[in-house]
This record gives C-alpha cells, sequence and structure tokens, in this order.
C-alpha cells in the first residue's frame, strides 16, 4: 500500500475546528454519501477515497471485501490524519467489513446499514420493509440482522438489483432503461402476496438515491400504492451529526478526494452526484 500522495492543498482549505470526517466507498457511488453528508454538515473537512481500480465490490466475496475496506481505511489515515469518525458509504463494505472496522480504530466508525435500518423501522406501518442492494449486501444478510434487532416482528425482503449501479454510472437517472430494469427485477419479486405487503423500502446501495424517483414510481405502479423509499445517504449525515464534536460549525469545510484508478472517469462520473473539483482530486494506490 502506497501512502498518500500528490496531495491537495488540505492545510489552506481546513477549516479550524470543524468536524474532519473520513468517507470511503468502492467508487463513486459513495459521493451521494459525501453529498449528504456536506449538506446536513457544511463546516466539515471531507477526506474521500473512491476505491475506482477494485469496483464493483458488490460481487466479490466478503473476505475480499473485507481486506479491501481495510486497506481503503488505512490508505485514508496513512499520513497520520487525525479524524473524529470514518464512514463506511459502500453498503457492500458495510455489510461485510464493519465490526472489523470498528475493532480497529478507536474514533466512531459509521456504517450506512444502521442508519437505514432505523429509519426503515421508523417508517415502516405495515412491518414488511423491503431491502434493494447489491448481491453480497443482500447475501450478507445484514439489514436483516439490523432490522431484526430493532424490531423482531417485522419481515424484510431483500432483491438484488445490481444493474441500477450501472445506469447510475451512465447518468441514466430515469427513463425508459431505467424503468424496464426495475421492472425486470420487481415484477416477478411483488408476484409473492407477503412481498407485495412492503410499504418502505430501503435504498441499500450507494449509487441508488440518484434513481430514487423512477425507483418510487415503479414500485408505486406495480404495488398500487406508494412506498416510502429509505436513503441511507441521508440517514448517515443525520446520525454524524448527533455524533460528532462541533457539527453546526460555520466555515466552509475543506473537502480532498482519492481514487485509486481513473481520475478523469471519477470526476466525470462522480460530477454527477457530487461536484468534483479536479485541483482536489488525487491519485491514490493501495
Ligand atoms: N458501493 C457499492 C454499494 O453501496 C455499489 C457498487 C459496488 O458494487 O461496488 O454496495
Amino acid at each position: 500500500m502506497e501512502r498518500l500522495q500528490t496531495q491537495p492543498k488540505r492545510a489552506s482549505l481546513r477549516a479550524m475546528n470543524a468536524p474532519r470526517i473520513a468517507i470511503f466507498d468502492s467508487g463513486v457511488g459513495g459521493l451521494t454519501v459525501a453529498s449528504a453528508v456536506h449538506a446536513r454538515l457544511p463546516g466539515a473537512n471531507l477526506r474521500y477515497l473512491g476505491d475506482t481500480a477494485r469496483l464493483p465490490y458488490g460481487t466479490k466475496s466478503a473476505h475480499t471485501v473485507t481486506r479491501y475496506a481495510v486497506q481503503a481505511a488505512e490508505a485514508l489515515l496513512s499520513d497520520g490524519a487525525q479524524v473524529d469518525a470514518l464512514v463506511v458509504a459502500c453498503n457492500t463494505a458495510s455489510s461485510c467489513a464493519l465490526p472489523m472496522l470498528k475493532e480497529r480504530y478507536d474514533f466512531p466508525v459509521l456504517g450506512v446499514i444502521g442508519p437505514g435500518a432505523r429509519r426503515a423501522v421508523a417508517a415502516s406501518t405495515s412491518g414488511h420493509i423491503g431491502v434493494i442492494g447489491t448481491e453480497r449486501t443482500v447475501q450478507s444478510g445484514a439489514y436483516e440482522q439490523a432490522i431484526a434487532a430493532l424490531s423482531p416482528d417485522a419481515v424484510v425482503h431483500s432483491r438484488a438489483t445490481p444493474l441500477l449501479v450501472g445506469l447510475a454510472e451512465e447518468g441514466w437517472f430515469d427513463g425508459p432503461v431505467a424503468e424496464a430494469a426495475l421492472e425486470a427485477y420487481l415484477v416477478p419479486w411483488l408476484q409473492d402476496p407477503a412481498i407485495a405487503r412492503i410499504d418502505t423500502v430501503v435504498l441499500g446501495c450507494t449509487h441508488y438515491p440518484a434513481l430514487k424517483t423512477v425507483i418510487g414510481r415503479v414500485f408505486e405502479r406495480l404495488l398500487g400504492h406508494s412506498v416510502v423509499l429509505v436513503d441511507s445517504a441521508e440517514a448517515i449525515a443525520e446520525e454524524l451529526a448527533e455524533r460528532l464534536p462541533n457539527p453546526n460549525s460555520t466555515a466552509n469545510g475543506a473537502v480532498e478526494l482519492f481514487a485509486t484508478d481513473a481520475l478523469a472517469r471519477f470526476a466525470r462520473v462522480g460530477g454527477l452526484f457530487f461536484p468534483v473539483d479536479r485541483a482536489n482530486l488525487a491519485l491514490i494506490d493501495l
């Protein structure tokens, strides 16, 4: 693993006494989380790493995802950076690696599963909660466990919808292709009468908030009733605000961005989710 290099001008940008938050994801999708965190905590200094060289995590084994997640976290902290919290923006990494990361660091390490689960339980009245995410997230059963711990009677129905990641990366946030992909995943799934009782759906993948409108519309059309969409990005931003010192610092927070490959693509696709300033974007090798 190489140490952080070609660093953006951190010292000159840093807002003093503001919270320092490190965030990592398998790629650009976690910028939806960075965006929600920046909107909720505009004064916080954000340091983000997208592991674009090894994306996707969602099709890989739990062992590999955990190894990658630890390497990504270590790289973010490799220059001795002091952070107030580490956010695992990636649902897949959160579902596999959170216990190991929590054990490793003595500052708060937050994954997206818990905040998403809490919001879903609070929102559901039928007690039937849908989760859509990557194959690894769905196979991990992480949302089932988190929701069962909060509400033992809740029933969780999960469906892997991996193609939605590619759609978001293409910038196809809505339209006929997104509708067709969603119908292909959801029509057979929602034929089960128990699953058709869901009234709340967790967007269990970094990229899905970008497709929120079409996801809500297709669920409503297929079910005949609307569902509450739980955006894990907003949920974790809210949880951070509760847990951090000086969350309401008024200074403008600095943003440092790192990616493990393809900076131009990171800037182009990531820019769909969060403003990417090339001057603050650097390559890092894990
Ligand atoms: N960031 C991943 C997640 O939230 C989606 C992309 C991937 O598979 O790596 O699960």
